[in-house]
């Protein structure tokens, strides 16, 4: 068992100290203050120490006292315990602290195991990652790239505070769209055994043009703000091609009562889709397989028995022969079987959601999904509160989350397209990043002083590779997941700068620094933060632990980012400062060198929970 899993686990000072204010605040100002926050910042000045408690003036008013004189108390009852010199009071009432020597020293000690200061939790119940999410018949575009980065990201997050996840791919592997598609490619006798995914795309644009709705109900889905997915299913289903529509209905029903034929063809386009997916996932180094696979198609004699219930318990009504579930708060109802007794995107998600958290007990269901389809999760969650889904056998509260993200613009601000106008495939994205990333490793190595120099085409491929792939993830997840991003692979393969290559090199770097030095067993190296750029380094290390956790909890990788970009930047200043090889003495180069060790071993974890890969050179 790792140390972090023990009684009393390393917990870094920042935290320790916020946590010695909380207690002070309710000391000397009495309960009702519990849970204020102690407010505690790095200080922008090291010289005044290494953070500051600025709770003073935000409790002044509530309390009605000076804010210097409320200062005083807090400093006067607040217990440090060791970890800090007595803090001084500057300004208007904000306190100084500074961090005794042995104290960060210490903790820097202990985080330097394994698990480098990262919690584990004890919480047993599993987790529901929904991503990814491709279509069958469809070509696998940005937006689902952005949704099993992302996803993925936070599944490593979440395994590596010791949660069990469990990544599901939703599938879209059911339904008129697909039956379409089926039944346009079995009338015009394609061979589907020889098919490919650009065919099938093909054939999906030309089932959806022949049964292309008419504009009225179209036009009536967008003003009542439908969704997407609505709006699409409006498209087939008021189709003024009302052959085409009644043949793909035919087909439907026949697929859904098993007709051995149809299913098998319908296994094959699924097999011909999961194919390009599956190299996909490989390429990004996403760990999900056919075992993650449980889309529409699975939930598909789990519909009716959601409809029964929302029956039986009376949160549905008809209207107009479609039944429908009305909100409180809101007129628009959701729809969950339409009035020809077809289901639906919705029924699907409900039936999913169902199961994910009353036959897999998870405390928290998490949907990595597009932005755009908000207003579906929201009329889902809801709906799955009235039906108390959200609650698991057991009774425990489930965390029903939508992690919504925007949109990959192109140059031109508009969606991504290829330089010949098209669709841009997620193919063609990752192989144009690995072939950056290729370029732009070989080039480097050609410089003889360079740690790649003389490596094989093979090598030179597989960090090409990571780099190429690890811009993209990081470009990714850097920013606020809503917004939208412009994709600029100039920028983000540059090896400066706010990206996945800088990291990546700083890590690299440091691998070479620490192979030239060639010592051993740095663990027992004493560790000695003379100079305030390794004090600086130090205080950024033992961040590590409460980022991850913050991860876990926000969803929101991108703070996690920055937070390696902090420490690679302040890496760098302290490597400036002091000289690590050339240090003055022995004790003070193996102290340093342990301090380089644990930054690489930070960096290399942090880009891991990022799905990013970490060469050793570059
Ligand atoms: N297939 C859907 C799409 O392409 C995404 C599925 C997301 N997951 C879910 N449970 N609805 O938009």
């Amino acid at each position: 068992m790792s140390a972090s899993t023990s009684a009393s686990p390393a917990r870094d000072p920042r935290t320790a100290i916020g946590l010695a204010f909380e207690q002070a605040i309710v000391t000397s100002l009495g309960d009702e203050y519990a849970g204020a926050d102690p407010l505690i910042r790095n200080t922008a000045n090291p010289e005044l120490g290494d953070f500051q408690c600025n709770a003073a003036m935000g409790l002044a008013k509530r309390v009605g006292q000076p804010p210097r004189e409320l200062a005083q108390k807090l400093v006067e009852v607040v217990d440090l315990d060791g970890l800090a010199e007595p803090p001084e009071i500057a300004g208007p009432g904000f306190i100084n602290i500074r961090l005794k020597s042995e104290a960060l020293t210490s903790s820097l000690i202990q985080m330097d195991d394994p698990e480098l200061g990262v919690e584990a939790s004890d919480d047993p119940r599993p987790i529901v990652i929904d991503l990814c999410g491709v279509n069958v018949a469809k070509q696998m575009h940005v937006g689902h790239l952005r949704s099993t980065i992302i996803g993925d990201a936070l599944a490593r997050v979440l395994e590596r505070r010791g949660r069990k996840v469990l990544r599901e791919n939703h599938l879209g592997d059911w339904g008129l769209p697909i039956a379409m598609v089926l039944h346009t490619l079995r009338a015009n006798g394609t061979d589907l055994d020889t098919l490919t995914l650009t065919e099938l795309d093909v054939a999906y644009r030309d089932a959806q043009a022949r049964a292309r709705g008419d504009a009225k109900g179209l036009e009536a889905a967008r003003t009542r703000h439908s969704g997407p997915h609505r709006i699409a299913e409006l498209e087939a289903q008021q189709s003024g091609a009302d052959e085409a529509r009644a043949a793909a209905s035919d087909t439907l029903v026949a697929l859904q009562q098993g007709d051995e034929e149809l299913v098998q063809d319908w296994n094959k386009l699924i097999d011909v889709t999961m194919q390009a997916v599956y190299e996909a996932l490989d390429l990004l180094n996403v760990q999900m397989g056919p075992d993650n696979n449980r889309g529409e198609s699975f939930y598909r004699d789990k519909l009716q028995p959601v409809i029964d219930h929302f029956e039986k318990t009376s949160l549905c009504r008809t209207d107009d022969g479609a039944l429908v579930v009305d909100f409180e708060d809101r007129k628009r109802p959701l729809l969950i079987r339409k009035r020809d007794g077809g289901f639906l995107y919705a029924t699907s998600d409900l039936a999913a959601l169902r199961h994910r958290t009353q036959e897999t007990g998870a405390s928290r269901c998490i949907y990595v999904v597009d932005a755009r389809q908000r207003d579906h999760f929201r009329d889902i969650f809801d709906a799955a509160r009235l039906a108390h889904w959200d609650r698991t056998p057991d009774d425990h509260d489930v965390q029903l989350v939508h992690v919504p993200f925007g949109s990959i613009m192109g140059p031109d601000k508009k969606p991504l397209k290829t330089r010949s106008g098209t669709n841009l495939t997620l193919a063609s994205l990752l192989a144009e990043a690995i072939e950056r990333g290729t370029s732009e490793v070989a080039s480097r190595s050609e410089n003889p002083s360079a740690p790649t120099h003389g490596l094989d085409a093979e090598a030179i491929g597989a960090i090409g590779r990571a780099v190429g792939i690890g811009a993209v993830k990081y470009a990714d997840l850097s920013n606020d997941l809503v917004r939208d991003y412009v994709f600029d692979m100039d920028r983000m393969i540059a090896f400066e700068g706010d990206t996945g290559p800088y990291l990546q090199y700083a890590h690299a770097r440091i691998c070479s620094l620490l192979e030239k030095a060639g010592e051993s067993d740095l663990g027992s190296a004493a560790i000695q933060l003379g100079d305030p750029s390794e004090r600086q380094l130090a205080l950024v290390l033992l961040r590590y632990g409460s980022t991850v956790a913050d991860v876990a909890q926000s969803l929101e990788p991108h703070r996690l980012c920055g937070f390696l970009h902090e420490l690679a930047e302040t890496f760098s200043s302290f490597y400036q400062a002091c000289p690590v090889l050339k240090a003055p003495d022995d004790q003070t180069r193996r102290s340093r060198l342990r301090l380089c060790d644990l930054a690489r071993r930070v960096l290399e974890d942090g880009l891991g929970l990022l799905g990013i890969e970490a060469p050793t050179r570059m």
